[in-house]
């Protein structure tokens, strides 16, 4: 018999546990075991409160905290509430980052975005490419926000010697994706209206369709999450994707097809395209040894399948 005890769970909060990567990562920690995995929902723990944040971290001594809650949506919410996205992006990761440290959390991992790069950049995008030109204008409160928790993480390991880091994913897609049209995002935003268009008729979709974006599955960036929490040499900066990206126009006509709507697709071109382009480099990730599995239109068709289990009315 063996006299070794056995490994103690690692206990890790998982802020924003019901959103779209928040949800994915929870998951598949509980999958793979080995961890304690510990949520609250806004109505339990308001990420806002400082006082209430701080407390529960103190008294809760994890090993890790995933920093999976934000205030998030497209080019629209972002243009008609920036103050909403700068001010309670700014708190919440305030709150979270900082108050892990004062609790003595010696592991963080801050979700970024590939949205926080500047609007006219090299591609693909390094992480280097950080704070090199001017942010893209649709989405810079955000953007600012974010950029602060970044250097918040930064200088907390560089102070403070802990593990704290950031991942930065470009557009994310899977189980419980927004599909409210006034807020979600382009990939989402379409399968919803293709799905609710009649089979025949037009589809409007917002701009030119030439702007060019990556996507990756929630599931592969829980996978990737994981990976880097595991392997203690990924720290900073870390763009978690696929290297490859698609136009707004393929990914309209891949979406199209999975839903089969036959109808012609009409581009409003008076609507902001926001970046021209968005493909991040994924050496750093890929030197460390992870690479996506899940292929776009698989993706999709997964995407599809739960909307149409768990949002669609018809
Ligand atoms: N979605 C993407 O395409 C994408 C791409 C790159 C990076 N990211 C990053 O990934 C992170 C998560 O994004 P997501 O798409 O998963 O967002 P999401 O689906 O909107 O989920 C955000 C979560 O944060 C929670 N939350 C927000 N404000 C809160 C508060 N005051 N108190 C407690 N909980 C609060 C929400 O709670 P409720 O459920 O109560 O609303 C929700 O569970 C963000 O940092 C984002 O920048 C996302």
């Amino acid at each position: 018999m063996s006299t070794r005890a056995p490994k103690k769970a690692t206990k890790v909060f998982v802020a924003g546990h019901r959103g779209l990567v928040g949800s994915a990562i929870a998951r598949r920690l509980e999958y793979e075991g080995g961890y304690e995995v510990v949520t609250r929902t806004r109505q339990e723990l308001d990420l806002l409160d400082q006082a209430a944040t701080h407390a529960f971290l103190a008294e809760q001594k994890f090993d890790l905290v995933i920093v999976a809650a934000a205030k998030v949506g497209g080019i629209r919410a972002n243009s008609e509430y920036p103050a909403d996205f700068i001010s309670q992006n700014l708190a919440i990761e305030s709150n979270l980052i900082w108050g892990s440290h004062l609790a003595d959390v010696p592991a963080l991992l801050f979700l970024g975005s590939s949205c926080v790069y500047p609007r006219e950049t090299a591609q693909p995008i390094p992480e280097e490419a950080l704070l090199s030109g001017k942010l893209e204008p649709t989405n810079a409160p955000y953007a600012v926000a974010k950029i602060a928790g970044i250097y918040l993480c930064d200088s907390i390991t560089k102070q403070f010697g802990r593990r704290y880091f950031t991942a930065m994913p470009p557009n994310v897609y899977g189980p419980n994706d927004n599909f409210d049209l006034k807020t979600s995002h382009v990939l989402p935003a379409l399968i919803r209206k293709f799905h609710e268009a009649l089979p025949d008729r037009p589809v409007t979709v917002w701009g030119s369709g030439k702007p060019k974006r990556e996507f990756l599955h929630s599931d592969d960036v829980a996978d990737a999450l994981l990976f880097l929490i595991e392997h203690p040499e990924a720290s900073g900066l870390i763009n978690v994707g696929t290297g490859t990206s698609v136009t707004i126009r393929q990914l309209a006509e891949t979406i199209q097809s999975v839903v089969g709507h036959t109808g012609p697709i009409e581009w409003d071109s008076s609507m902001p395209d926001g970046f021209p382009e968005k493909t991040m480099d994924v050496t750093k990730l890929h030197g460390l040894g992870w690479r996506h599995r899940i292929e776009l239109d698989q993706g999709i068709q997964l995407a599809y399948d739960w909307y149409r289990e768990h949002v669609a009315e018809r």
